[in-house]
Order: C-alpha cells, then sequence, then structure tokens
C-alpha cells in the first residue's frame, strides 16, 4: 500500500500518517439493491496516535477497519497505510493446535525472523503482555483474557507501525477488560504503535484514546469526534472519563433516535 512520506531536516523520511482514509464509501449487493455502508469517510491516523472508532452496531466500523486491513476494497475513495497493519479481532483466532508460544512464533516466521531467534522473542512477547512463563501452555489451557494476551503479542510480533483492534475486549468481564485497558495502554506508551481501535462501548474509547471519531448510523458517517486530553493513568469510573462518557452518549443516543431502532 502506498505511503506518504515527508523528508524531515536531518534528510530521512518519515511517514506522514499510519493511516489514511480519503473519501471513503463502501456499498453491498442487498436484497433491495446496493446498501450504502460507509459514506464519505475522512480520517487520518498520526504516527503512534491512539483513535477509536466509536458507533452503534451495524454502523459499519467492522467494514471500515477491514477496509483499512485491506481484506476488502473500498466502492470509492482512497485508504493508504504505513506498511501493513496487524489485526486483533473479538475472537482470538490463535492455532488451537499450537502452544502460545508457538502461535506467537509462527506470526515471527511468517516475517522473516529466523528460526534461531523466535523462541527468544516469543517470550520477549509474552512477557511484554505479562504472560512469561506461558510459552508451553496449550490455547484450551488459558482462560479467555489470558487468550487475548496471546493474540495481542501475536499481532505485536508482526512489528507493524499499525494496530488494527475489532472490539477485542468485548467478551471478556469487565475486571479482566479493566485490566486489559492499561495493558493495552502501557504498551502502546512503550511501542509508540498507532491503533485504531473499534468500539460500541463509549466508556472503552474515552478511557484509551486520543482521539474518540463517532460514527453515524445507516449510511456510517462521520458525525462528530472529540480530542481527549485526559492523563494517563486513567480509570474507567475516573470523574473526567465519565463526564466525556456522558457527552458522547448523548450525542450517540441522538444518533440512534435519527436513524431508527437498534
Ligand atoms: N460482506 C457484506 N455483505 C453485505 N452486507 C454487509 C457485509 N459486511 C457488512 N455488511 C452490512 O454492513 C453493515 C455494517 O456492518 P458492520 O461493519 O459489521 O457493522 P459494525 O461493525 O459497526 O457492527 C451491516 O448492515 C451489515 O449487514
Ligand atoms: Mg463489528
Amino acid at each position: 500500500m502506498a505511503t506518504t512520506l515527508a523528508k524531515a531536516a536531518d534528510g530521512t523520511e518519515a511517514a506522514t500518517h499510519a493511516a489514511r482514509i480519503e473519501h471513503v464509501s463502501k456499498s453491498f449487493a442487498g436484497p433491495a439493491g446496493q446498501q450504502l455502508v460507509l459514506d464519505d469517510i475522512t480520517l487520518d491516523v498520526a504516527p503512534g496516535e491512539f483513535v477509536t472508532l466509536l458507533g452503534a452496531s451495524g454502523c459499519g466500523k467492522s467494514t471500515l477497519l477491514n477496509l483499512v486491513a485491506g481484506l476488502d476494497a473500498p466502492s470509492a475513495g482512497a485508504i493508504s497505510t504505513d506498511g501493513r497493519p496487524a489485526l486483533m479481532f473479538q475472537e482470538h483466532a490463535l492455532f488451537p493446535w499450537l502452544t502460545a508460544g508457538k502461535n506467537i512464533e509462527l506470526a515471527l516466521k511468517l516475517r522473516g525472523v529466523p528460526k534461531a531467534e523466535r523462541r527468544g522473542r516469543a517470550e520477549e512477547l509474552l512477557e511484554l503482555v505479562r504472560l512469561g512463563g506461558a510459552h508451553g501452555k496449550r490455547v484450551h489451557e488459558l482462560s479467555g483474557g489470558m487468550r487475548q494476551r496471546v493474540a495481542l503479542a501475536r499481532a505485536l510480533a508482526q512489528e507493524s507501525k499499525l494496530l488494527l483492534m475489532d472490539e477485542p475486549f468485548a467478551a471478556l468481564d469487565a475486571i479482566t477488560r479493566d485490566v486489559l485497558h492499561d495493558e493495552l495502554t502501557r504498551i502502546w506508551r512503550e511501542t509508540r504503535v498507532s491503533v485504531l481501535f473499534v468500539t460500541h462501548n463509549v466508556r472503552e474509547a474515552v478511557r484509551l484514546a486520543q482521539r474518540v471519531v463517532l460514527l453515524s448510523s445507516r449510511p456510517g458517517r462521520i458525525a462528530r469526534e472529540w480530542t481527549v486530553d485526559i492523563e494517563h493513568p486513567r480509570r474507567i469510573e475516573d470523574a473526567a472519563v465519565a463526564e466525556l462518557s456522558v457527552e458522547i452518549t448523548e450525542e450517540l443516543r441522538g444518533e440512534i433516535r435519527r436513524h431508527g431502532q437498534h
């Protein structure tokens, strides 16, 4: 995929964005003809930025993320990313016949990391997601939260500039989710990876992001966006997080009222 490069003062070229979405629309063929799902979406994710894409279910969040991932093509408009993004979904999609460590090593192998280095690197990535010692564990021996940690480690193994996350914690209980929010924030700040994180959960969006982008429904359009300048570490129950969440929820309710039931 194409990348826009800018010459820095020292002559090196740095990407100006991790993802650039320009006037993107997407339609699917449905029983009643073409259904417009995304309408004229324009959005940039800066290098190192954490953006959450928030909207009601069915508004087109996964569709947009899949387009950015290159899994599908837009009907109109253009998308470019700085290299190939890594993906993480609600379902961990780990290979059950491989151990936690081997799942990560496979991602390293696909990236061309020499065999001799893979084991050590996988151990490091497991440490990063606080699963040191879990290398030999089978997927079925791990809890839901641990599986998502392995899935995160596997995504990070790709060393992509951009991490695309589609409701990765939605199936977890609230306490596990809260712990993983902390971990993701820590890892994002340590690695400076750019993140485009999809959720329908307003508090989660505010808890994590530097910028919250609200999508409307039917068709999905950018309704509004907020810069979140609440200091880290944030907690989901912080007054500032709650206050902004109330404001965003009001806006989201308005969107849902305008565009029918969910
Ligand atoms: N491959 C497809 N073919 C037809 N319709 C689709 C396809 N993928 C998504 N849609 C439709 O697009 C809309 C948005 O879906 P989706 O992006 O999954 O929403 P969200 O992730 O916000 O819940 C839905 O109405 C869905 O039925
Ligand atoms: Mg979805």
